[in-house]
């Protein structure tokens, strides 16, 4: 890309083969948030973006959204939304079930979070086939938000998440197989 950051975020990112099961190549971003000027570049690069799109809701979504959305959130100004695994979330809440290998999970937010006007950007660590990133966008869409842009740090392009945003722009610091 360009940036020098990025190499630096690149490499403090893990990679650990066969976790959680056999022939998963897990990208481990504990250690990148142990590396305080690689998590803080990571943010920044996020921060440029973002700033002056009047973004209103940064949505992070369980569990390594909750780590990268919020200081995004702080630093554009916008509020903060945690998207939850099922039965987390005290208050009455809205979901979007996805599709898994096997079976079928679901993501939800508190009804009254998210409101009719609000400009969204969705955060997560990493994504893979998209179904997760494609369940969020449409509850915040369905709450009546408009869905800007979708954050990741991490993509593996061969798995094509990408086709499953309905064209919504994603922007990610670092491309992995
Ligand atoms: C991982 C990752 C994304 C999702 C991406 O979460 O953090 O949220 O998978 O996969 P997809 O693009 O194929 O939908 P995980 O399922 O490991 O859940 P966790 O964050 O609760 O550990």
């Amino acid at each position: 890309e360009g940036d020098p950051r990025v190499k630096r975020i690149a490499s403090a990112i893990r990679v650990v083969p066969d976790f959680p099961k056999p022939g998963i190549l897990f990208q481990d971003i504990t250690t990148l948030l142990l590396d305080h000027k690689a998590f803080q570049d990571s943010i920044d690069i996020f921060v440029e973006r973002f700033k002056d799109k009047n973004i209103t809701v940064v949505a992070g979504i369980e569990a390594r959204g909750f780590i990268f959305g919020p200081p995004i959130a702080l630093a554009i100004g916008a509020k903060f939304v945690p998207m939850r695994k099922p039965r987390k979330l005290p208050g009455e809440v809205i979901f979007e079930e996805y599709v898994l290998e096997y079976g079928t999970d679901r993501i939800e937010m508190h009804v009254g979070a998210v409101e009719a006007g609000d400009r969204a950007l969705v955060v997560d660590d990493l994504i893979a086939t998209g179904g997760t990133l494609c369940a969020a966008i449409r509850l915040l869409e369905r709450a009546g938000a408009a869905v800007i842009e979708c954050a990741c740090i991490i993509e593996i392009p061969e798995l094509k998440g990408r086709e499953k945003l309905g064209g919504k722009p994603l922007c990610i610091i670092v491309e992995t197989e």
